[in-house]
């Protein structure tokens, strides 16, 4: 999964936008691009839109994002959704990794009365958009079987801590977002699940959302979230294993496979060990998931 487009549930004419936009998975959106007087209605286009795009041939991922756990809607949202049977649910604005266990239990009841598989539907969390979270990242590790990535959010986050911008006159994050950002990366490798790099919001300004995107692959982000189609080329670019890297890490597994009793390795003039192997075979899986869509 290298993109996922959000699409407010709630806008007929952006939904049917959202195959053609190429995104590797769509994420409709019950939260805050929908307002309260339109949650209910926009429940039941969401599960319309999800039942009829599961049928199609190579379709995309289809998640929901429900509502936080702190107000009135989130059962409803799950309610309303799972009977279409989405991929997973974004859980905004998440607390701790106690937030993703409630989540995931309500989502058992959920499934069972919908007769769909029992944990089929996966979790991903949006980890740093209140400031509590950031002070138990480490609670989202193992907080949930369920759990298959996190992500981060900066505008939420600088909404409530007061700030008046999340970037600096160069277009960059400030620091308390580069914390956030981080933190995110670092619990999504402690919990073994993907990490995924937040939304660019300027969306007419393709070089800043591939500069970003380009740093979000380098540091070991696996995707990254778009809000406009036109975001999605890019994204699923810079985050498809290029050519170069996929052969060197191929040339790196069958070295340690004809050689099971090495330790260490020299490939092209660098020192290759067991983190290099690992890293290695994450590139072929990912190249190999790309290739299948
Ligand atoms: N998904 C699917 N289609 C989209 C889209 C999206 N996220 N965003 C825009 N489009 C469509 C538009 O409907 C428009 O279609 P048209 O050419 O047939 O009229 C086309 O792409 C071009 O859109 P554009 O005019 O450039 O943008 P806009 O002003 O209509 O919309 C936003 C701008 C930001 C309101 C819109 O991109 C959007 O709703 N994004 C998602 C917001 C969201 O979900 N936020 C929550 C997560 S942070
Ligand atoms: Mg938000």
């Amino acid at each position: 999964m290298r993109s996922q487009l959000f699409i407010p549930a709630d806008d007929e004419k952006k939904l049917g936008k959202g195959v053609a936009s190429g995104a590797d998975a769509l994420i409709i959106d019950l939260e805050d691009s929908v307002s309260a007087q339109r949650k209910p209605a926009a429940r039941g286009v969401a599960a319309q839109y999800i039942t009829a795009t599961r049928t199609l041939e190579n379709r995309p991922l289809l998640y929901v994002r429900v509502n936080a756990l702190d107000t009135p809607y989130w059962e409803e949202d799950l309610a309303g959704v799972i009977g279409s049977r989405p991929d997973g649910v974004i859980l905004p604005k998440a607390r701790s990794g106690a937030d993703v266990h409630t989540l995931s239990i309500a989502l058992n009841h959920a499934e069972e009365r919908a007769g769909a598989t029992k944990g089929a539907t996966r979790i991903v969390a949006l980890t740093t958009e209140v400031p509590i979270s950031l002070l138990q990242m480490h609670t989202y590790v193992e907080s949930s079987s369920r759990l298959e990535g996190l992500s981060w959010g900066a505008e939420d986050l600088s909404g409530v801590i007061g700030a008046s911008t999340n970037r600096g006159v160069d277009g960059r994050w400030t620091s308390p977002y580069e914390l956030a950002r981080n933190l995110c990366l670092f619990t999504a490798a402690a919990a073994n699940v993907q990490p995924i790099d937040t939304v660019y919001v300027n969306f007419r300004d393709a070089q800043g959302l591939r500069t970003e995107a380009m740093e979000a692959a380098r540091d070991g982000f696996t995707s990254k979230m778009a809000i406009h189609p036109n975001q999605v080329e890019i994204i699923n670019e810079v985050f498809t294993p290029r050519p170069e890297d996929i052969a060197v890490s191929e040339e790196i597994v069958k070295a340690f496979a004809d050689n099971p009793q090495a330790g260490v390795i020299g490939i092209r003039g660098q020192m290759v060990d067991r983190p290099h192997l690992a890293r290695a075979q994450r590139i072929l899986a990912r190249a190999k998931a790309v290739a299948s869509r």
